[in-house]
């Protein structure tokens, strides 16, 4: 193959995502020769000084910034990758497509829809390539589960169910705002366990069994006061810490769907599972390389629930890893996610979910809030 043309990537954020990503980017062509494109860690953007230097070495960029605007500014930034808390995702995104620069952004696109719609706005006006990190759709399980929804294998679909549970919130102790536990304050994560998990669920829902029409919620705050990181003081609890609705989808299934932070024992037990006329496929986190399939067409006399191990080659993006049986993990999602980028980049196709399409996922997260708050249903 010609030499690769480079791509240079400009990340904002060395935290968690900031870490996946940069070993996406570094990963991606040892796996992936046949993309045209050469990610280059060019320049990581973080506030403090020390840190930033550390992982810049670690890592192998080539240089850093203290504030993304000058990041944003550089000639020699193609691309701008945020993995920031979402209250800044709009304005980084915004001033990025304003400059011409292509733009990968953590989920949720923003805290709200109406916080999101300008950054769609932003991106489409500018013609910049765009995508939004909702990681599971690249976990070979959850892209077979959409092959074989697609070719109507499972018949008409009535139920699709998903839960993402965790137990980290648990003690009353632990403060609110700051870094890692931006999470826990409304003003930068925009809401709980609604933004965080269940747009992952519902960016997996929309894309598995279509748009979701409108939503009936419930959502708790258990611990309704706890100091504040950066104000030392105690404050009111913003965020859900659970959140469950239930909703209708535009081909006439129905949806069921439970997240929360104090399902003590769980870490990050993402579920789903969908029921059609003819067969069901449920996947879970914690066991990523499986699907199970169960077929009524079966013969009776063998028919059951199938532990299928997603690890052959003929199954979405194995070809590129080990031998059959040999498992992939977490990280490999966002070497997809960012083989999927520069595969998109070469066909000149967009890269799903483009902004637009994680609108669609906000204006559910906002329905479901709007629901809780006003006891009532509500169209997305
Ligand atoms: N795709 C996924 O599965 C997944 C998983 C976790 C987090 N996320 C999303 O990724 C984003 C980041 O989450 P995280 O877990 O990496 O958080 P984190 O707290 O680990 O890291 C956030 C980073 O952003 C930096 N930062 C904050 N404001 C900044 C600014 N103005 N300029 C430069 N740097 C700034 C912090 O210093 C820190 O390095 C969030 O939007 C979150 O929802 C997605």
């Amino acid at each position: 193959m010609s030499e690769k043309k480079p791509l240079n990537i400009g990340l904002v954020g060395y935290g968690f995502m900031g870490r996946t990503h940069s070993n996406g980017y570094k990963r991606v062509n040892d796996f992936f020769p046949d993309l045209a494109h050469r990610p280059v860690l060019k320049a990581i953007c973080a506030r403090n000084e020390e840190r930033r230097t550390a992982f810049a070495e670690q890592w192998g960029f080539e240089s850093t910034e203290s504030d993304w605007r000058e990041l944003v500014k550089r000639d020699d930034i193609d691309a701008i990758d945020i993995c920031t808390p979402n209250d800044s995702h709009a304005e980084i995104a915004i001033a990025a497509a304003e400059a011409g620069k292509m733009v990968l952004c953590e989920k949720p696109l923003a805290r709200t829809a109406e916080e999101s719609a300008p950054m769609v706005e932003a991106v489409e006006k500018a013609g910049v390539a765009n995508t939004v990190w909702y990681n599971y759709r690249r976990v070979p399980a959850v892209t077979l589960a959409k092959q074989i929804v697609d070719s109507g294998k499972l018949g008409q679909i009535f139920h699709y169910r998903a839960n993402f549970l965790q137990d980290w919130t648990i003690s009353a102790d632990l403060p609110q705002g700051g870094e890692g536990l931006w999470r826990l304050d409304v003003d930068a994560a925009g809401s709980g366990v609604t933004g965080d998990l269940l747009a992952h669920c519902i960016d997996t829902a929309i894309w598995l069994n279509g748009s979701i029409s409108d939503v009936s919620a419930v959502t708790e705050t258990f611990i309704k006061e706890r100091q504040h990181t950066l104000t030392g003081k105690v404050e009111k609890v913003g965020i859900d810490d659970a959140c469950i609705f239930h909703c209708h989808f535009a081909n006439g299934s129905l949806g069921l769907f439970e997240s929360t932070r104090y399902a003590r024992g769980h870490k990050a037990l993402y579920t789903f599972e969908i029921n059609g006329a003819d067969a069901s496929i449920r996947w879970d986190l914690h066991d990523l390389n499986r699907l199970e399939y169960f077929d009524h067409r079966d013969d009776s006399t063998t028919r059951g629930w199938r532990n299928v191990h997603i690890t052959d080659g003929d199954m979405p993006y194995m070809d590129k890893w080990w031998v059959p049986g040999l498992c992939i993990g977490y990280e490999h999602t966002f070497v997809h996610q960012v083989a999927d980028f520069l595969a998109s980049l070469d066909n000149g196709t967009p890269c799903n979910p483009t902004f637009r399409d994680a609108l669609e996922t906000t204006k559910v997260c906002d329905a479901v809030l709007a629901s809780a708050k006003d006891r009532a249903w509500k169209d997305v």
